[in-house]
């Protein structure tokens, strides 16, 4: 990948599914780049923060079985009736992917729910339906997240995390680096792409791809 991707704040409204908010993060130009980089037809793409279904949707459109977790039945519903086989989309708890995913996974693909280190009482991965949100624990299980992630993932396969750094009034939350260094506990990070927007999306600073690799044994 490109070090830098110019994308525009026109294609994400533009692209995004009738029927969903503003929770969706993905151009599907962009996730149809990186499908395109780090799988091949027939491989399997893995979405464990399934959301809207950006990435499950245009993976399966590239040839690729897409499957996919979504704590939210609603939205995990959603993404079943965007894909001809909604079979491998589960309504569960990421934080259960051992569970609920089998390998081998060619590639994760990702937008994980947001945090900021401050002023922050609901907990992402709660879906945002709980007020008990702390940033470091939010972080430790992020980590286990794709730890789990890695221990499905074949050799040399990929995870592509898009992550930004969250700007408030008060401070720059960096998140993205603090995700990175998080995630390469278990994956090495091979790349980083900043994704240079047209317009400034609200509340993000840096915005990025980080590109992790699980070594070949
Ligand atoms: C930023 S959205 C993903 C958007 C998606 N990339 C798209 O473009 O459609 C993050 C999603 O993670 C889900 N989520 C939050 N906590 C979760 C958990 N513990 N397990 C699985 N999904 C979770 C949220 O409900 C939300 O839909």
């Amino acid at each position: 990948m490109k070090p830098w991707l110019q994308l525009k704040i026109a294609d994400l409204v533009g692209q995004r599914p009738a029927g969903s908010d503003h929770d969706v993060h993905f151009t599907e130009s962009l996730v149809e780049d990186i499908v395109a980089e780090y799988s091949s037809p027939s491989d399997v793409v893995l979405d464990p923060f399934a959301g809207y279904g950006t990435t499950l949707v245009v993976a399966e459109r590239m040839g690729r079985v897409a499957i996919g977790v979504e704590m939210l039945d609603s939205r995990a519903g959603f993404v079943r009736s965007r894909l001809a086989n909604p079979a491998q989309v589960v309504t569960g708890d990421a934080r259960r992917l051992k569970d609920l995913v089998q390998g081998p996974v060619d590639l994760c693909l990702t937008s994980p729910p947001y945090m900021t280190a401050v002023d922050h009482p609901q907990n992402p991965l709660n879906a945002y339906q709980t007020l008990d949100g702390d940033y470091g624990r939010y972080l430790d299980e992020m980590g286990d997240i794709f730890r789990q992630v890695a221990d499905v993932l074949r050799p040399g396969g990929h995870v592509v995390i898009n992550v930004a750094n969250l700007a408030t009034q008060a401070a720059i939350t960096p998140l993205a680096w603090d995700m990175a260094r998080t995630v390469s506990s278990h994956l090495t990070l091979r790349h980083e792409v900043f994704l240079c927007w047209d317009q400034q999306p609200a509340g993000i600073s840096g915005d990025y791809c980080l590109v992790f690799q699980r070594p070949t044994e």
